[in-house]
């Protein structure tokens, strides 16, 4: 049982991609991240992707001007990402692969064939004061590289564990996570994890000890058209503290 506070961030990219299904101003993501911090967010995550599919920039600036929570803005590699990354200086910046064509982020970063094409973007965010994260498979040379690439922290990439359909493909996904884990933390590396998680694949990721921070998105903005935002990502931060042996709050 652990007593380390399980961080939450909560990624409102579907906010803005139900808003841009019309072009209009309506639902507001920055709205959504007011109501996470009262529901018991620590963080908001948003991702502003090459095509703009949800996230603009227009709500990366307001985000930096109208919530105190820290924000965790997840970035491709590129000159243009890395401009933004500058301007705005985030709390945190999450690295993650881009595919124009993919629906979602569909694996890990190839930190090992990208390690020099990485290196100056971890090593320019990181002079900047921007908390590096590295978006990466659950796998230990993975996290070898990324540890050689100067990065503070690992993001572990949690969709297989999430998609797998049988009982046996899910373990065997869920003992990937939690061998990653013991080694990002043999390594040094702050580990979080996120994509996919939903009230029924949380609790295991949880409560793996040293998972210091979980980014949870899409599951929370499709629950919400039932219940509510607010109570979506309460009932989630009460599932993670259960998981934790906690009741919440203090660390
Ligand atoms: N973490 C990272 C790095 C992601 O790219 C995403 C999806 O944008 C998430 C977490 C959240 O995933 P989901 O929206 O499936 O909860």
């Amino acid at each position: 049982m652990s007593t380390t506070k399980l961080r939450l961030g909560v990624n409102i990219d579907h906010v803005a991609t139900i808003r841009n299904a019309r072009g209009c101003g309506y639902p507001d993501p920055i709205r959504a991240a007011k109501l996470a911090a009262r529901a018991g967010a620590d963080g908001i995550t948003a991702h502003l992707r090459e095509d703009r599919r949800h996230i603009t920039d227009e709500d990366i600036r307001r985000l930096g001007r109208e919530i105190d929570l820290p924000l965790n803005l997840e970035m491709a590699a590129t000159d243009e990402m890395l401009d933004i990354a500058l301007r705005h200086r985030p709390h945190a910046a999450c690295i993650v692969p881009e595919k124009r064509e993919e629906r979602t982020t569909e694996g890990g970063l190839d930190v090992i064939g990208g390690f020099q094409h990485l290196k100056p973007f971890v090593a320019t965010l990181s002079a900047a004061g921007v908390r590096v994260s590295l978006f990466v498979e659950p796998d230990p040379a993975a996290l070898d590289a990324a540890r050689a690439l100067g990065a503070p922290v690992v993001e572990l990439h949690t969709g297989s564990y999430c998609d797998a359909v049988d009982g046996d493909a899910r373990e065997r996904e869920f003992a990937r996570i939690v061998k990653a884990a013991g080694h990002a933390q043999v390594l040094g590396l702050e580990c979080h994890a996120g994509h996919g998680l939903t009230y029924d694949t949380v609790k295991p990721v949880a409560a793996i000890a040293n998972i210091r921070e979980l980014n949870i998105g899409h599951f929370l903005v499709g629950e919400a058209i039932f219940v509510g935002l607010e109570d979506s990502i309460r009932e989630m931060r009460r599932l993670m503290d259960e998981a934790r042996g906690r009741v919440g709050g203090a660390e």
